[in-house]
C-alpha cells in the first residue's frame, strides 16, 4: 500500500522512515519539496519527495501531519479526488500557537464539545479519518522502546479503516485501543496536552500512555 505523508516536520519524517522500514512505498509532501532532498539522502532513503498534492495523489493511505492551525486549510487546498474515500491517519493536534502555555498546559483552538477531527470529518464526509499517533512524541512513534507495549488510542467512523491502522500500529510496536467514533477525538486530542506538560515544564518527553486492565475481576 502506497503511503502519502502530508507534512514534512518531525512527525512526517519519522513516520515516513517508519513506513519505509516496514516495507511501504512512501512519498513525503511539503510546500517546498527541495528542502527534503538532503534529508532523503541521509535518513529517508527511498522516500519519494513531492508537494502536498503529489503526496496525496501517490498515497493509497494518507497521513495528515501538518501544523494543527493550518491542517484544515491544507486539506481544502488538495484536489478533492485525491483524498476521496481514502484512509487518512490524522496525527494533528489543534494547538493554539498564538497563546503561551499556562504553566505547561497548551491552549487548543477547540473546546471539549468538539474536536479538530470532527470538523474535518464533517467537511470531508467521504474521507475515512482515523485519529492516531497524536498522543506521543515523534521520537517514540515507531518501535517505542518502553518496558511494555504502549497503547495508542484511536478513533474514527470507519471500522475497516481502523482495522488497517491497527495493523500498522502493531507493526510499529503499539497496541491499539479503539475508542469508537469520531466524537472520541474530543478526548484523544487533549491527551497531547497532558503528554506535553512534563515536556514544556522539564523538557521531559520520554513517556507514552498504557491502558491497564486487571488480571482478575474485583
Ligand atoms: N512533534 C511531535 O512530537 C508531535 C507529536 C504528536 C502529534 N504532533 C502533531 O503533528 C503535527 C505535525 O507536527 P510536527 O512537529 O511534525 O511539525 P509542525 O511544525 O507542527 O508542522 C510541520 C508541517 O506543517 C506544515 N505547515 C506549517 N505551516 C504551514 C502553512 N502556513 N501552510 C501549510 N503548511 C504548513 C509544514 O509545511 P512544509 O512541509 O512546507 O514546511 C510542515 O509540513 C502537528 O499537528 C502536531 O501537533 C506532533
Amino acid at each position: 500500500m502506497n503511503i502519502g505523508i502530508i507534512g514534512s516536520g518531525e512527525v512526517g519524517q519519522t513516520l515516513a522512515k517508519g513506513f519505509l522500514k516496514y516495507g511501504y512505498p512512501v512519498m513525503i509532501g511539503s510546500r517546498s519539496p527541495s528542502k527534503l532532498e538532503d534529508w532523503s539522502k541521509r535518513k529517508g532513503m527511498g522516500a519519494a519527495i513531492g508537494t502536498f498534492d503529489q503526496a496525496s495523489e501517490f498515497g493509497e493511505l494518507l497521513v495528515l501531519a501538518v501544523k494543527g492551525q493550518v491542517a484544515k486549510e491544507v486539506l481544502e487546498e488538495l484536489k478533492s479526488e485525491r483524498i476521496q474515500d481514502k484512509i487518512v491517519i490524522d496525527v494533528t493536534n489543534p494547538i493554539d500557537e498564538t497563546k503561551t502555555p499556562d504553566n505547561g498546559v497548551l491552549h487548543f483552538t477547540t473546546s471539549l464539545e468538539s474536536s479538530f477531527m470532527e470538523e474535518v470529518q464533517n467537511g470531508f464526509p467521504s474521507v475515512r479519518f482515523v485519529k492516531a499517533f497524536n498522543s506521543v512524541s515523534s521520537a517514540y512513534m515507531v518501535d517505542p522502546p518502553f518496558e511494555s507495549k504502549p497503547t495508542m488510542f484511536i478513533c474514527g467512523n470507519d471500522n475497516t479503516a481502523k482495522e488497517v491502522v491497527v495493523g500498522i500500529l502493531e507493526k510499529f510496536g503499539w497496541e491499539a485501543e479503539d475508542m469508537g467514533g469520531v466524537e472520541s477525538a474530543r478526548a484523544i486530542e487533549p491527551l497531547s496536552m497532558l503528554l506535553c506538560i512534563p515536556g514544556i515544564l522539564r523538557n521531559d518527553w520520554s513517556h507514552a500512555y498504557k491502558l491497564l486492565r486487571p488480571s482478575s475481576k474485583p
